[in-house]
């Protein structure tokens, strides 16, 4: 029988956009859950800090350690705050998971420069700012690791341009972060969620809709928020120590499939 230790055990993480829209669990929150019930110090980052309260309460019912942080994370002067606080809170920033990210849709015909402008400050600058206020803390300590949100619309386009472009851009940063950094002993790698059933994309879904979504993986299960979140976890944990720069996808093989009937 094997006893082990919980993964994150005496580490500190910061987690963006670590409440939840609406009432199905999303990939931040589920994040900020599982950190802290692999023994991690988490720092929950949200823009509405209600909803990062929310996600605060279901860790403390499990008896974990959290606190809140109301930041929006495309101001610097928000991300250096929220860097501040994990290391006063906390002592330091082990692990510093970027999911803040929201929907772009259109083609370039379609979309507004102000539509294109926000996707881009808050799909991907956001990612550039909260890492160069965390990166000098995990090098001067010995190391970290950064996990970046990204999607398969970065290598599956499909009429959401602007988020498209931005979430291949997180691909692009994290490999960057992933050369540049690795002398600090900081490994830099990004997850691409698919079609999971999650906070971001329930409200208003119908049926058929998620039905059609389920059915695009030739596993031909949905996924969810917990399945971007263990994920996440492994690429956090010690467990990862020779992996760095990696896309990893999440969707259960939707990519490699064609469409079928
Ligand atoms: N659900 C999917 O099918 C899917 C697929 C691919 C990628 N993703 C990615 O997953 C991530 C979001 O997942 P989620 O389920 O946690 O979504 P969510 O929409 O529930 O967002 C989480 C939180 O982010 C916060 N937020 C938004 N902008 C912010 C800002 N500027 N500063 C601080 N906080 C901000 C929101 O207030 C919200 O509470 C995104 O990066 C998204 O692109 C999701």
């Amino acid at each position: 029988m094997v006893e082990r230790r919980p993964r994150l055990e005496g580490k500190v993480a910061i987690v963006t956009g670590a409440g939840a829209q609406g009432t199905v669990m999303g990939n931040g929150k589920a994040v900020s859950i599982l950190f802290a019930r692999e023994g991690a110090k988490v720092l929950l980052v949200d823009r509405v800090e209600e909803r990062a309260r929310d996600t605060w309460e279901a860790i403390r019912g499990e008896g974990g350690t959290a606190s809140v942080y109301a930041a929006d994370v495309t101001g610097e002067e928000q991300c250096r705050g929220m860097v501040e606080a994990a290391v006063e809170r906390y002592g330091g920033v082990d692990i510093l998971h970027n999911n803040v990210g929201v929907n772009g849709p259109g083609s370039v015909v379609e979309v507004s420069r102000e539509e294109w402008d926000r996707v881009m400050a808050i799909n991907l600058t956001s990612m550039m700012l909260t890492s160069r206020h965390a990166i000098p803390h995990m090098a001067a300590a010995g190391g970290g690791a950064i996990i970046n949100v990204s999607s398969i619309s970065a290598i599956r386009p499909r009429g959401m341009t602007s988020y498209t472009v931005s979430k291949a851009g997180v691909i692009a940063l994290t490999q960057a972060m992933a050369i540049d950094h690795a002398k600090d002993g900081i490994r830099v790698n990004c997850i691409l969620p698919g079609p999971a059933y999650t906070s971001m994309v329930a409200g208003g879904m119908s049926e058929d809709t998620r039905e059609l979504r389920r059915r695009a993986s030739p596993l031909r299960v949905e996924g969810n928020s917990w399945d971007v979140a263990w994920a996440a976890v492994y690429l956090a944990g010690d467990e990862a120590r020779w992996v760095t720069g990696v896309a990893l996808p999440v969707d259960g093989g939707v990519t490699l499939d064609s469409p079928r009937r």
